[in-house]
């Protein structure tokens, strides 16, 4: 079947779309939220391990999403964290419109009543993140993007959104001066472990004791992929790291991150076979999107003696020369 051709006029349509379906599934978020915290847990499921969750919820919220893409976009591709965990095969990036999908980001979050987790709706479009939707119905806020028209955060105490960043670029002259997200993953092995907490010791601690360490002014797990993105693209975040996250954790927060200036890249590997590469002018996204190992960076202002872009590479590198990587499973 020829792929079907989007129009800049279809793309404002589906970001409208995405953004009502997103507050329509958070309805559904805070209904789960309230049935699990008064049932004592009841109805908590593991995936891998006894610290990947899944709920009732997520499929549900899922099946909402699924059913309201297919009823309006039935042509469309659906990329989704439940379909993918309940055993189908790892979808691969076509040119065809492909919802990418995470019904709830923060599942952790979302069990306890710690209130950081959101619904993430991303699209890829010819192989490329075309927008996305992140919506936390805790704080009733939304984060959302269309590439090449910016991002866009929505709060429930102001009339209009704000474009993304909220702060103009600042100037990150080190890792030291950042505030970083990090988070512990459901990869609870012991190797892994030591070398999450090794990449963590240099990252926080102490330059004068500490070999090949950054002290950078402190660390930050909100326990969200997405909302990590959104901290980033407003600049609340100076950067962010993980090895284990899904295309559906990041599919929406990369396009928001890099309509708010942010560069976006993958592996260690992947960063230096591509520094030299645009972010936004990559057109085939698939060996980024499903190699599981993303760092982001907030967009940074130029100085007199270096470009913005500049700095973030140089960053990224400094942060990759301090941090150890593993497989993710
Ligand atoms: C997880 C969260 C968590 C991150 C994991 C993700 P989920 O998504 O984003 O912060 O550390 O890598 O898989 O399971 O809550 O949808």
């Amino acid at each position: 079947m020829a792929t079907r051709e989007l129009t800049p006029q279809d793309f404002e349509t589906l970001l409208e779309f995405s953004k009502t379906l997103a507050q329509t599934a958070g309805k559904i978020i805070v209904e789960g939220s309230n049935a699990i915290l008064n049932q004592d847990q009841g109805n908590v499921d593991e995936k891998k391990n006894s610290v990947d969750l899944v709920t009732q919820w997520d499929v549900k919220v899922e099946e909402h999403v699924k059913s309201e893409v297919a009823k309006t976009w039935p042509d469309f591709h659906f990329i989704g964290e439940e379909t993918f965990s309940s055993g189908s095969e790892k979808p691969s990036l076509t040119d065809a419109p492909t919802f990418c999908v995470d019904p709830i980001d923060g599942t952790t979050n979302f069990v306890h009543g710690f209130p950081y987790a959101c619904i993430s709706i991303g699209m890829f479009y010819k192989k490329q993140p075309l927008l996305g939707v992140i919506y936390n119905p805790f704080l009733n806020e939304m984060y959302y993007g269309l590439k090449g028209s910016g991002s866009y955060v929505s709060f429930p105490y102001l009339d209009k959104p704000l474009r993304l960043p909220i702060a103009s670029q600042r100037s990150l002259p080190s890792l030291s001066q950042a505030l970083i997200g990090v988070e512990w993953g459901s990869d609870r092995r012991l190797s892994v472990m030591q070398q999450k907490a090794t990449s963590f010791l240099r990252l926080a601690g102490d330059k004068d004791e500490i070999p090949n360490a950054r002290m950078a002014h402190s660390l930050r797990s909100l326990g969200s992929a997405a909302l990590n993105y959104g901290q980033i693209a407003r600049g609340g975040l100076d950067i962010y790291w993980e090895v284990g996250c899904w295309p559906w954790d990041v599919c929406a927060g990369i396009v928001i991150a890099l309509e708010a200036g942010c560069y976006v890249t993958g592996s260690k590997n992947f960063f230096k076979a591509h520094r030299h590469e645009e972010p936004t002018l990559m057109t085939d996204w698939t060996e980024l999107i499903w190699g599981r190992k993303y760092i982001v960076i907030r967009g940074i202002a130029d100085t007199p003696s270096e470009k913005g872009r500049d700095a973030q590479r140089r960053l990224v590198q400094d942060f990759y020369d301090s941090v150890e990587e593993w497989d993710a499973i």
